[in-house]
């Protein structure tokens, strides 16, 4: 296992962390780059290619995670990721996805725990999400993102307005 590679959270208080052990949270990499791009095919309609996936990463503002959960073997079977970039104290959730058959078992929380436990000295994190996406609005909030203006026909196919969420270290 390399430095990188590190265990998720031991099972805890609630259904969705206990359900998301077998699940490791680790630094993407090159490697990475096609099944990121193959999930976010299949989790949005204005999906990244593998050119967007990969030029984040080797951004020095990038911060890519993937997640996989164990065949029995290994970890190898990729079922979620997060793109972010971090900038002078300030972060940007830019994407975070599961694979439509891993949700609701804790992958989106224990990515997002783990974005914000690698950057301790960030005061600012904002994100957009679009106004009808339920699921990952309930999950932001969880994790103190709070909406403070909605933008209105920010999204297309479908159409939708956009919420700006943030939060602050004060949260
Ligand atoms: C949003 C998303 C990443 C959540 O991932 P997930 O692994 O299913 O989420 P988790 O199991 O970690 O859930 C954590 C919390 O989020 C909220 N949540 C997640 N899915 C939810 C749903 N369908 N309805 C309501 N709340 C939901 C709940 O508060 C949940 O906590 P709980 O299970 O204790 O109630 C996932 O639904 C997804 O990939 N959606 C498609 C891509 C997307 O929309 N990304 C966000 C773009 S801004």
């Amino acid at each position: 296992m390399t430095e990188k590679f590190r265990e998720t959270l031991p099972a805890a208080e609630g259904a969705g962390r206990r359900e998301a052990s077998g699940v490791l949270i680790r630094t993407a990499e090159e490697r990475d780059v096609s099944e990121i791009a193959a999930l976010e095919k299949r989790c949005f309609s204005d999906a990244w290619s593998e050119t967007s996936v990969r030029g984040t990463m080797n951004s020095p503002l990038g911060y890519v995670l993937i997640a996989e959960r164990t065949d029995g073997e290994g970890f190898d079977l990729p079922c979620g990721y997060l793109i972010a970039q971090v900038f002078d104290g300030e972060g940007e959730l830019l994407r975070i996805a599961a694979a439509p058959e891993a949700r609701r078992r804790g992958t989106g929380r224990l990515l997002l725990e783990r974005m914000l436990e690698d950057h301790p000295c960030v005061s600012v994190w904002r994100l957009d999400v679009r106004t009808k996406n339920a699921a990952a609005i309930a999950l932001y909030e969880k994790y103190g993102f709070r909406i403070v203006t909605e933008n209105p026909d920010a999204y297309k196919d479908p159409r939708d307005n956009g919420y700006l969420m943030i939060r602050t270290a004060e949260n």
